[in-house]
């Protein structure tokens, strides 16, 4: 969580550092900060509680000038949103300021010792110690090299953090460092960032250099980057990674929130993610790195991911199960970290993450690769730490996911998942080419199912109505529509603060039928599907006791359509498991359409950020 950017060179900083903020805003967004480096050698800070909009308000106001910088947005862990407790924070003589995205775990111990040593603290953050402890550093052993303070302030640190750190005493300088927490740099030619992740500097770079744990990056007002591990090692070598996003991928391009743009972006998403797949030999997925024998002997797949990335995990374990014969455990990433999964050295774990950078979901990862599993990533962001850490990674390829509330990183790491499951089953001999040529024939017709449902968002429009004086809602569904009734749930109630419970239909007489009342909003998903006739009876039952019934059914559905208040379209579709990746887009469309009428800001949901990157 929280996003940090830092620039050196020959530009005004507060240009990039606020074009960065606002692009990496996604990460948190209650409190935002600058500090800029002026000519006269002192730091000048500008920290607001609230967004990068009212900070750029306020730093324009400040006319702050100065080709050095740092700054942070800011999603609360330690000390409340408040000015105060906004990034940077700094030393207690104000020269050294700092940002950071993590948790520092033992900073209570440190900021007693250091308020022992007179050291005075402006905020209530676990950073702060880390500014403090960089003052002593560069008084004492450091002796004037930031580098050398920053480093053996680190070694007193422990938890995660992804530091930025600018001092007056030695400008058109700036010092960077990770442990756990993202950070990328690049060094150009007209000076040298840092950044959270690889979005703000897609504008500035065509690459740049992800720091591995420990590193310690001085950059330089020249654009020059001088890297070394956490012995003050060189390293000679360090990764780079190509930057193929187009910087305008971050922008609204002319909709109205990132989130209508992403629902929209779906369709092109795919039809990318599905290009030059399949081929004479099968369904090709070299990024899993495993031979065919490999594949044949997997006695069980784990799938481990958190939120909206679980439910995709619920639509996997039904392919993989139906089409390679494999049994599948689903955990979210937070449960199994304290539990004992059973594995052995055939067991398969599959990770679903966008950001690549939830915390649960990497510790879940490295203690399944500590027991001997493979790890196999299913990410979107480039150079993630999950794809980092992982034996295999493929790439959804959906482009940047501004919106905090996942949608096409859903449905293409869907169709990931489909492809995975295809691969495994014909390398396990249970599906022959002809099946895994139908099934991929199915997913390619689903961008245009998409598209159509799409041209139908007045539907949403006129639906959403219903949830204008709710208090609650149903959401339900039967087999792989179960899992679209909980992600329908899940995107109400994040966005609109509505609340949401979603339920298989066919356990709502075993408790949730309780909550009916007259006006109740249910909804249901309904398609033609060898279930269909189960569901109805479950809409009949909440007709009966009053609810109010918004069904999402397949063209022609007549039947369904007399009895509901609303009925959301969805054209045929080629396989049953092709439903949840059409019908999903009238619930994303919907939850939307009921959170602007709330008067929410449906991409940046309160409480919320986009990767979690706290246990
Ligand atoms: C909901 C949502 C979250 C994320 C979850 C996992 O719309 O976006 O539930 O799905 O925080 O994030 P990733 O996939 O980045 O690991």
């Amino acid at each position: 969580m929280c996003g940090v950017v830092g620039y050196t060179g020959r530009k005004q900083a507060v240009d990039f550092l606020l074009y960065g903020l606002e692009t990496l805003e996604y990460r948190g967004y209650d409190s935002a900060g600058v500090a800029v480096l002026s000519a006269g050698q002192n730091l000048h800070l500008v920290k607001v509680a609230g967004r990068v909009a009212a900070l750029r308000e306020r730093v324009e106001a400040a006319n702050l000038v100065g080709t050095t910088g740092i700054g942070h947005t800011r999603w609360a862990t330690h000390g409340a949103p408040t000015d105060r407790n906004a990034h940077p924070h700094t030393s207690c003589d104000g020269r050294i300021a700092v940002v950071h995205n993590g948790i520092i775990e033992n900073y209570e111990a440190l900021r007693r010792q250091l308020m022992e040593q007179g050291h005075t603290f402006k905020s209530d953050t676990d950073t702060e110690v880390v500014a403090h402890l960089i003052e002593d550093a560069w008084a004492g052993p450091a002796k004037g090299d930031l580098a050398a303070a920053v480093r053996n302030a680190c070694d007193r640190l422990e938890g995660a953090w992804a530091l930025a750190v600018t001092c007056a005493d030695v400008p058109g300088q700036l010092v960077v460092t990770r442990n756990g927490s993202p950070l990328v740099v690049a060094s150009c030619e007209d000076g040298a960032y840092a950044a959270s992740d690889v979005m703000p500097l897609a504008k500035v770079s065509s690459s740049c250099i992800q720091l591995d744990d420990h590193d310690i990056a001085t950059l330089h007002q020249d654009g020059s980057i001088e890297i070394e591990d956490r012995d003050g090692r060189p390293v000679e070598h360090p990764k780079t990674l190509e930057v193929d996003w187009d910087a305008s991928a971050a922008t609204l391009g002319g909709y109205s929130d990132f989130m209508a743009k992403e629902i929209a972006e779906q369709p092109e998403a795919i039809r990318r993610l599905l290009k030059d797949r399949l081929g004479e030999h099968g369904v090709y997925l070299d990024e899993l790195d495993m031979s065919g024998e490999e594949l044949a002997v997997i006695d069980r797949i784990y799938i481990v991911a958190c939120g909206t990335s679980y439910h995709v995990s619920l639509i996997a374990r039904e392919l993989f199960q139906d089409w390679a014969k494999v049994p599948v455990i689903c955990e979210y990433a937070s449960e199994l970290n304290y539990k004992e999964p059973l594995v052995t050295e055939h067991t398969l774990c599959v990770i679903i993450t966008q950001s690549g950078e939830t915390a649960d979901t990497l510790t879940a990862a490295r203690r399944m690769r500590a027991l001997g599993c493979k790890v196999f990533a299913i990410t979107n962001v480039l150079g993630s730490s999950a794809a980092r850490e992982s034996d295999g990674t493929m790439y959804i390829q959906a482009g940047p996911e501004v919106c905090v509330a996942s949608t096409k990183a859903y449905t293409a790491q869907m169709v990931a998942s489909a492809l995975l499951g295809l691969r495994i089953a014909a390398a396990r001999g249970e599906m022959d080419a002809a099946e895994v040529g139908r099934h991929f024939a199915s997913l390619e017709q689903v961008p245009a199912l998409m598209e159509e449902v799409i041209s139908r968002r007045w539907q949403d429009k006129q639906a959403a109505a219903v949830f204008r004086n709710a208090r609650s809602s149903l959401f339900l569904g039967r087999g792989v529509n179960s899992t679209t009734a909980y992600e329908g749930a899940l995107k109400l109630k994040e966005i609109s603060y509505l609340h949401a419970e979603a339920y298989p239909a066919g356990e709502m007489k075993h408790g949730p039928i309780a909550l009916l009342e007259p006006g109740f909003p249910v909804v249901a998903i309904v398609p033609a599907d060898h279930v269909h006739d189960k569901t109805v009876s479950n809409i009949e039952e909440s007709i009966a006791r009053g609810a109010t019934v918004v069904a999402v059914a397949t063209d022609g559905d007549e039947r369904v359509a007399k009895l509901c208040e609303h009925t959301l379209w969805i054209p045929t579709c080629p396989e049953e498991w092709i439903v949840p990746l059409v019908a999903i887009v009238h619930l994303q469309l919907l939850a939307r359409y009921v959170a602007r009428s709330r008067g929410c800001d449906v991409d940046k949901p309160r409480n919320l950020a986009k990767s979690v990157t706290v246990e």
